[in-house]
């Protein structure tokens, strides 16, 4: 037991991740690094880092090349050792560069860092038996359309005798679907043998990583293969076509997850989760809805079609109507929104309030049982429960030069097309006429309006549209 314990921790100890991500994505025709362009709206070297994390390594090594500086910028928060490679000679000479960074004892997985949607529960066995056996261990997939990718060669054993790019391969071996997905897992100790050896005698005059093959059979050591289930797992990005291809695999991917967890999807195929979305039971989601950042969502709340919401926080039994924007808000409790509503960030709506069509809420603390149904406007201001703003309520918050806050207290009734112009206070359960513009503070409990009288002006004529000659 003890012996087995000390082993699980020398196992944990020396994981070593390398990712592969110096290539300069020539096919993606784009300014930007290759690894850096999103999927699920995260970058594909993010989606790679986040599950090596997972597995717990010593240290991740990134090998970066093209673009180097941006991307060492944009992952600044994340404790990797950066390695340059500054020139690209094949996969064999990126690994070569990370080797002086891992101590021989360690075992080391190798990732790309633009087939992102790699999982941890199929890396993990291919690890464990690289560990325990002190193999080499490639982890493959059976493809339709093996073009483009290494072959993987068998011998009438079935033993695995070479890994066959493209540009190299003969017309029967063409034929092969096994294909080598370009992650494999193998001791430092071997590589310090074997990188130092590649030569780059091929048709593409690269340091071929899959030349450590025949290195191993030379030296007895055993190869062995770990078949990846589901190809969108090692699918790699080197076009926009495939970027297009594991972002709608990932989206697939997402939206099974949830129905999993008893969330209904009016279509699996119509929904966006840009970054992290939370569920509670007998959520519905209606059709074309994307999810951006982090988003919540209480149990049996119901999210129209056409809304977009960007990190929100949704309490249990809330209806979205279609076609709302949402992004930085907090909802309690059964709270209606929309159709048509938007809310922007520093919102937060306490219990039962309802926000209806064409109403923009910015930086808004609504008490609970608070409404604001129609057409209105409410921007840096505090309101608080069993409050009713009527139609085309415009708070004025703007001077031209700062922004002011405006407070709306307990059960105040704001009546139509009224201008709340701020700093303003209204005091408790006042009431506002139709119409008015309020530039003071109002006291509580009375009826406080901008009445202009109302005239009517006799024989007045309406003008005519003069008649063309
Ligand atoms: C590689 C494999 C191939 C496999 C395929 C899977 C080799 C020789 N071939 O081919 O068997 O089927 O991946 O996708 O390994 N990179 C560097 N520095 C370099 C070259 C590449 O960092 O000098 C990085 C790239 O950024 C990329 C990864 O390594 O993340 C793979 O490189 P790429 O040139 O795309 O390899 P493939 O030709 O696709
Ligand atoms: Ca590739």
């Amino acid at each position: 037991m003890l012996i087995h314990h000390i082993h699980f921790l020398y196992v944990i100890m020396s994981l070593h991740i390398v990712i592969l991500a110096a290539g300069a994505g020539t096919r993606m025709h784009s300014t930007q690094p290759k690894v850096l362009h999103q999927v699920g709206g995260k970058p594909m070297l993010e989606h790679v880092l986040n599950t090596a994390t997972q597995l717990n390594p010593e240290q991740i090594h990134i090998v970066m090349g093209h673009g180097a500086p941006l991307l060492q910028q944009h992952f600044a928060d994340f404790p990797v050792n950066w390695v340059l490679q500054s020139e690209q000679l094949g996969t064999g000479h990126a690994l070569k560069q990370a080797l002086p960074h891992i101590p021989t004892q360690a075992t080391v997985l190798v990732l790309y860092g633009d087939v992102p949607l790699i999982q941890k529960t199929t890396l993990i066995p291919l690890i464990d038996t690289c560990i325990k056996t002190k193999t080499l261990g490639l982890l493959t997939v059976h493809l339709d359309n093996p073009f483009g990718f290494g072959r993987i060669v068998r011998d009438q054993f079935s033993h695995i005798r070479a890994i066959v790019e493209e540009k190299d391969a003969t017309e029967s071996e063409k034929h092969i679907q096994e294909v080598y997905s370009g992650i494999c897992c193998v001791s430092a100790e071997y590589l310090n043998h074997w990188l130092p050896n590649l030569t780059p005698k091929n048709a593409q005059k690269e340091y071929y990583l899959t030349e450590i093959v025949p290195f191993a059979i030379q030296d007895d050591v055993a190869i062995f293969s770990h078949l990846a289930q589901d190809s969108l797992e090692v699918q790699g990005v080197n076009d926009r076509l495939q970027l297009q291809l594991v972002e709608r695999g990932l989206q697939k991917r997402q939206a099974e997850q949830l129905m999993k967890i008893g969330v209904t999807l009016a279509d699996a195929n119509r929904i966006d989760i840009r970054g992290e979305i939370h569920c509670g039971r007998d959520v519905f989601i209606d059709i074309n809805t994307l999810f951006e950042g982090k988003v919540t969502l209480g149990d049996q709340s119901v999210i129209g079609a056409n809304c977009i919401l960007k990190n929100v926080q949704i309490g249990k039994n809330c209806l979205i109507h279609p076609n709302t924007i949402m992004e930085d808000c907090v909802l309690d409790d059964h709270c209606t929104i929309g159709p048509f509503a938007r809310i922007r960030p520093g919102t937060r709506l306490a219990a039962q309030c309802k926000i209806g069509n064409f109403v923009e809420a910015k930086n808004a603390v609504l008490g609970c049982h608070t409404k604001a149904n129609h057409l209105s406007y409410l921007g840096d201001v505090t309101i608080g429960s069993e409050v009713n703003i009527g139609a085309g309520t415009i708070i004025c918050n703007y001077d031209g030069a700062n922004k002011h806050h405006t407070i709306i207290e307990d059960e105040v009734h704001i009546g139509s097309d009224t201008q709340l112009i701020a700093p303003v206070t209204i005091g408790k359960r006042a009431t506002i006429g139709a119409g008015s513009t309020i530039r003071q503070n109002v006291p509580p409990g009375e009826l406080t309006l901008t009445a202009s009288t109302q005239k009517t002006v006799y024989g007045w004529k309406r003008p005519e549209k003069k008649k063309v000659e």
